[in-house]
């Protein structure tokens, strides 16, 4: 700021200085054009009557001119010596003026000088300005104009002609005080403007930073006001968005670690107990003891469940699952998951009902569909009672194979609909821990059929039954 200061005061400087000095070049002009015609006239009328010795014809006219141009008039002989003075004052004396000196030597026919003359008037007021203005008040400026007398052809002395120039020189220097003036309140004006308009700059820049540092501290929770729509606020505004975001993502990780967590310490609290009491029992019935270590035996097989859905999210969640895709039927993923499912509801006296329109023939993961559509057939069977109906339907709708799961079971609240497909969710804790699930089927699903460019949907009536939909581009 301090260097946009400085080049404001230069230029004004500059500019300020050459405004005066054009003003006060053609006033001088005009003043030394208006005095040399004058001196000039005085110098043709006197000329005659000067006859060398000071004759009061010529001093009366002298006067009277003088009286007329309200200035000084001198007649000087060629000796440079003053015989006429309107002021009486230098009778007889020399005079050595520049001015006078180029026409007694033939120089010139008139000239003309500017010359700061020291008064012995009254001081008068102090101003500070004096300061700047570097001119003792007391002393005046004066412009001599000069002309030669010439009678018949001969040059017989120089008239001399002074006025005063304080007039102007005075009217300049209130011109330059005002300037300075208009430019002291102006570069205030100026300072106290930008500072506002960097303070207003730097403030929503101050609370963004202080937004990022708390954001690199680790809390998340920092939003910024927006105000306007400069790019500053869009800026904000996307800075709350990310810490938004970020939040989500801090307290979903949270949550997921604690949720697996607590998965995993279920099913080794359940595995301990059991083999406390294989271990501290020794007159356990041989059938029980071989109960409990079945009981381990199934436990165990959750946890590693559970360990193969939670490394098969992180491996989605960092990106690194690819699809294998090749071209493939849909309709045989469907029989194989079928077939590996049919005694799981054969065991439930559960009826399956497949109806394949179209085989769907598609570039995608065979092994990643035949993940999805066992995770919702397999839902189909556990949530529908013992003697239930599941019906599975593969069909064409344009570049869309839809395939269609649906059952006559429990069904979903509306409630739970929105959060099914939420890692860990489960409708009823308690139903499905006897089922052994762990909530992380459906989360699996949705993130393979967004893979592949796809999307599931589902519609649900609690008591009557649940379908979900699956939509693949058939590629
Ligand atoms: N066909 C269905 N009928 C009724 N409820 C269902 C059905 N499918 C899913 N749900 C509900 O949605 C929840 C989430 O399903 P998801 O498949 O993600 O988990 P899970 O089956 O409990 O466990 P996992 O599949 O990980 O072994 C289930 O717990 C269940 O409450
Ligand atoms: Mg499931």
């Amino acid at each position: 700021m301090v260097g946009f200061l400085l080049i404001i005061c230069i230029s004004y400087y500059v500019v300020a200085t050459s405004l005066i000095r054009m003003v006060g070049d053609s006033l001088f002009d005009e003043k030394v054009r208006a005095e040399q015609s004058t001196v000039a006239a005085l110098a043709v009328e006197f000329a005659p009557l000067w006859k060398g010795d000071g004759t009061d014809a010529c001093y009366d006219a002298l006067l009277e001119a003088g009286r007329q141009t309200g200035g000084r008039l001198l007649v000087l002989d060629m000796d440079g010596k003053v015989q006429l003075d309107t002021f009486s004052e230098y009778n007889g004396m020399r005079l050595y003026l520049a001015e006078v000196s180029t026409l007694l030597a033939g120089e010139r026919t008139a000239d003309y000088g500017f010359h700061l003359l020291p008064g012995g008037g009254q001081r008068q007021r102090f101003s500070w300005l004096d300061l700047f203005s570097g001119r003792d008040r007391d002393s005046i400026w004066a412009g001599y104009f000069t002309a030669l007398l010439v009678q018949d052809g001969e040059r017989i002395g120089v008239l001399l002609y002074s006025s005063q120039v304080q007039d102007m020189v005075d009217s300049l220097v209130s011109m330059r005080d005002q300037m300075l003036y208009t430019f002291l309140l102006g570069a205030l004006a100026v300072s106290l403007l930008s500072l506002l308009v960097s303070h207003w700059i730097t403030r929503p820049i101050g609370a963004l930073s202080a937004g990022i540092e708390q954001m690199a501290k680790g809390d998340f929770s920092s939003r910024v006001r927006v105000q306007g729509k400069s790019e500053l606020a869009q800026l904000a505004e996307t800075f709350n968005l990310m810490s938004e975001r970020l939040e989500n993502l801090d307290n979903s990780r949270n949550q997921f670690v604690s949720n697996a967590s607590h998965e995993l310490k279920t099913p080794l609290a359940t595995m301990k107990i059991l083999l406390e009491s294989v271990i501290y029992q020794d007159d356990m019935d041989p059938n029980l003891r071989k109960e409990f270590l079945q009981d381990i035996n199934k436990e165990i097989d959750r946890l590693n469940l559970v360990i193969g859905d939670l490394l098969t999210l992180v491996h989605i969640d960092s990106h690194k699952m690819k699809l294998h895709r090749e071209m493939m039927p849909l309709g045989e993923s469907v029989r194989e998951v079928i077939r590996r499912l049919a005694p799981m509801a054969a065991k439930r006296r559960q009826e399956i009902e497949v109806g394949i329109h179209d085989e769907c023939e598609m570039f995608a993961d065979p092994l990643k569909l035949q993940q999805v559509i066992y995770n919702i057939v397999e839902n189909a069977i556990k949530y529908t009672p013992d003697g239930g109906k599941v019906r599975v339907t593969l069909m064409r709708d344009g570049r869309d194979a839809v395939l269609k799961i649906a059952d006559n079971g429990v069904g979903i609240p509306k409630a739970d609909l929105p959060h099914i497909f939420e890692r860990f969710y489960r409708v009823d804790k308690a139903r499905t821990r006897e089922t052994g699930g762990t909530g992380l089927g459906l989360s699996i699903v949705q993130q393979i059929v967004r893979l592949h460019g796809g999307n599931i949907d589902v519609q649900s009536e609690p008591g009557k039954g649940t379908t979900f939909t699956i939509e693949l581009p058939v590629k």
